[in-house]
């Protein structure tokens, strides 16, 4: 019946007076009955739209028809809702639950209450949007230009997101919102689900002549890949819901909120994320053991607090066509293992973190040669196309997981390491994406209950596996193997709609971007990896001192700031210039924010106005200065008087509503800003 905003207390008699008042009237040429929209509509109601459960037994479809055998209270805001048709032999339980933050938890499940074999085809949650829900954005890309929004009207029809990659891929629809004409980050009413999965997904949006208008999320299934014999059940991902009368950002606010406190993330006081080295752009395959040392003697002398070892240290990995699964330190590159290198780490003050990507193998390798059955296959058995020279390890054979984990227990207990990044190089292309998901989460979490400290990345070539799902056993996500700033911009504000700041990674990287080769300025780089969880991917060994100097202030500027950066609320200002964007995040008492003024490209007129701060308190007033990170910032012209004076007090309805002069900004250029409370 309604999706939205509060509606406050009713009595029994206003509920159902509210549900009268929503029936709709008969049409003509239609069913007999006022269409009502149900939690897992199907044809037997009328629906012709997706259907929220699909199946069959042998040759028969099923077309069931649902009545409420339950409806159950279990906690505050949560309820249970039991669903049977006994002549199609299933029962179905969708648990709902709105969370303190205001963000619908929605999970359902199905069970074969008949006496043959039932074969699920799909199993989705569905919720109903208002009319007023006019367009839809979601989010697309490709490796490495991740989360490219993309916006369309919602017209009778479809549309949908599926994606079929065995992970989430790049491309993945981690937001699908659809909101009234013109919703930005701060105006209009927005709808939006995240499936908080790491497979294949079937998100969408659809519109019907009918007059009714739906999100919808379900995990897409294979045909025949979960069949359910009497009694079992399958159970769906997490669909994560969130509505807003004020923009992106309210529905930002309700995810942030709910992952720092439900996820793993939980664990973790915010501020205490450390500044990362990763060794991957610095030396990529090329690894020796004196050149490392040195790269980790100057990271730390900047204040990097944590080393991570990339990929390339395992037995022959001088490249990338080998040796993925046998997790054995390469004895010619590093004649007395890791250990020197790991103890020179800890020595310096940092932690060790060492890159892995358990769910695969390389067909030169000794795991391969050994265990030929090991590598994943569909059916007919045959190996699918090669990609990175590399196959999936079938995970959901136990003993391919077992031979896996042990090996992974053996380094991090060896190695005393604290972080692993776990990559994900490919598609999956054959076999079952539903098992192979969910014997990868198994692991992670057989890891996490093994070495409750130990922390993990999410990493899938960059941003290929970034879901709140895979949160729940990893610490931070890597959105994308793109250091280039001016890309990172567009991937960070996409990907912080449902992600808080804190565990998207981002890394200051060389000054010509290696997946672009575009060059950039220090300044412009040390902006934009500031407001993540930061960490550098350039070979400081070939940085020169003032770049070092220039390093050492911007993480000196990060310690300082990063509680506020990690526990605040995001927010964005609704572009006038598409090429001014300014984000930011402020203090959950509004007493302090910390905001950039960024400049993608040549903007529109010579001067502007209308620098705004959202999110700050009207009623309070501010003092509002740069931040130095520790790298010159390159204008046009003249700055404007408030920032020739160093910055500007003023009350905080002004600066979030009228705003101030921009800086005259040139292109690829941003100044980070701080707002105090005065
Ligand atoms: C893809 C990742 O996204 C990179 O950061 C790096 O770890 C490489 N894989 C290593 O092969």
């Amino acid at each position: 019946m309604h999706w939205g905003g509060d509606l406050g207390t009713l009595s029994e008699s206003q509920l159902a007076r509210f549900v009268a008042a929503q029936t709709v009237a008969v049409p003509p040429s239609s069913i007999g009955d006022p269409a009502v929209l149900s939690l897992v509509p199907v044809a037997s109601e009328g629906w012709s739209g997706t259907p929220g459960l699909t199946g069959h037994r042998g040759n028969r479809t099923v077309e069931p028809s649902f009545s409420l055998a339950d409806l159950a209270f279990t906690e505050e805001n949560r309820i249970a809702v039991t669903l049977a048709d006994s002549a199609a032999g299933l029962e179905v339980r969708i648990e709902l639950s709105l969370s303190t933050e205001g963000l619908l938890e929605a999970r359902s499940s199905v069970t074969n209450t008949g006496v043959d074999r039932f074969i699920l085809g799909r199993l989705g949650i569905t919720l109903p949007i208002a009319p007023r829900a006019r367009e839809v954005l979601d989010v697309t890309g490709r490796w490495p230009f991740e989360r490219r929004p993309q916006r369309r009207e919602l017209a009778h029809g479809s549309w949908s997101r599926q994606t079929r990659h065995g992970r989430n891929g790049h491309d993945s629809p981690e937001l699908l919102a659809a909101g009234t004409l013109g919703f930005g980050f701060r105006a209009g009413e927005v709808w939006a689900v995240h499936l908080a999965y790491s497979g294949d997904h079937d998100v969408y949006a659809e519109s019907h002549p009918t007059g009714h208008a739906v999100l919808g999320a379900a995990e897409l299934l294979a045909p025949g890949e979960v069949q359910l014999d009497p009694g079992e059940s399958y159970s769906s991902p997490q669909v994560l819901a969130a509505w807003s009368a004020g923009g992106l950002d309210g529905v930002s606010e309700r995810f942030h909120a709910w992952t720092r406190r439900r996820s793993r993330t939980r664990h973790r006081r915010a501020g205490d994320r450390p500044v990362i080295l990763n060794t991957w752009e610095a030396v990529y395959f090329d690894h020796d053991e004196e050149q490392l040392s040195q790269l980790a003697s100057i990271a730390a002398s900047v204040g990097v607090e944590r080393f991570v070892l990339d990929d390339g240290w395992m037995i022959g990995r001088t490249d990338d066509s080998r040796a993925l699964g046998d997790w054995i330190v390469d004895p010619v590159r590093w004649p007395n293992g890791l250990a020197p290198l790991v103890d020179h780490v800890r020595a310096l003050g940092m932690d060790f973190g060492l890159w892995v990507e358990p769910e695969m193998v390389s067909l030169d390798s000794d795991v391969a040669r050994a265990h030929p059955e090991w590598v994943l296959t569909g059916w007919p058995e045959r190996l699918p196309l090669a990609w990175r020279n590399q196959f999936a390890l079938d995970l959901d054979n136990p003993a391919a997981f077992d031979a896996v984990l042990a090996q992974l227990c053996v380094l991090v207990d060896e190695y005393e390491i604290a972080y692993l990044k776990w990559d994900q190089n490919r598609d999956l292309l054959g076999g079952s994406a539903h098992r192979q998901t969910l014997a990868t989460w198994r692991l992670m979490a057989e890891l996490n209950a093994r070495y409750p400290a130990l922390e993990i990345e999410s990493c899938s070539s960059g941003g290929g596996r970034t879901d709140l799902g895979v949160l729940q056993f990893t610490d931070r996500v890597w959105p994308s193997d793109s250091n280039d700033p001016l890309e990172r911009q567009r991937i960070q504000r996409y990907s912080s709609i449902v992600l808080p700041p804190e565990v998207i990674g981002s890394h200051l990287g060389a000054a010509g971007a290696h997946t672009t080769g575009r060059e950039t300025d220090l300044g412009f780089r040390l902006a934009t990896a500031f407001f993540c969880s930061a960490g550098v991917e350039w070979d400081l060994t070939k940085a020169s001192d003032e770049e070092l100097a220039s390093v050492r202030t911007w993480i000196a500027a990060y310690k300082e700031h990063r509680f506020l950066l990690h526990s605040g609320v995001t927010v964005r200002a609704d572009p006038v210039d598409p090429a001014l964007e300014l984000h930011g995040v402020v203090a959950a008492d509004r007493s302090e924010a910390i905001f950039a003024a960024v400049c993608l490209e040549a903007p529109r007129d010579a001067v502007t106005t209308g620098l705004v701060f959202p999110g700050l308190d009207p009623g309070m007033e501010y003092r509002v200065e740069p931040i130095d990170l520790g790298a010159p910032v390159r204008y046009f012209h003249a700055k404007p008087q408030w920032l020739l004076d160093g910055g500007v007090t003023l009350p905080g309805r002004i600066l979030s509503e009228i705003g101030i002069a921009w800086p005259p900004l040139q292109p690829q250029q941003a100044l980070v800003l701080r707002a105090v409370r005065v």
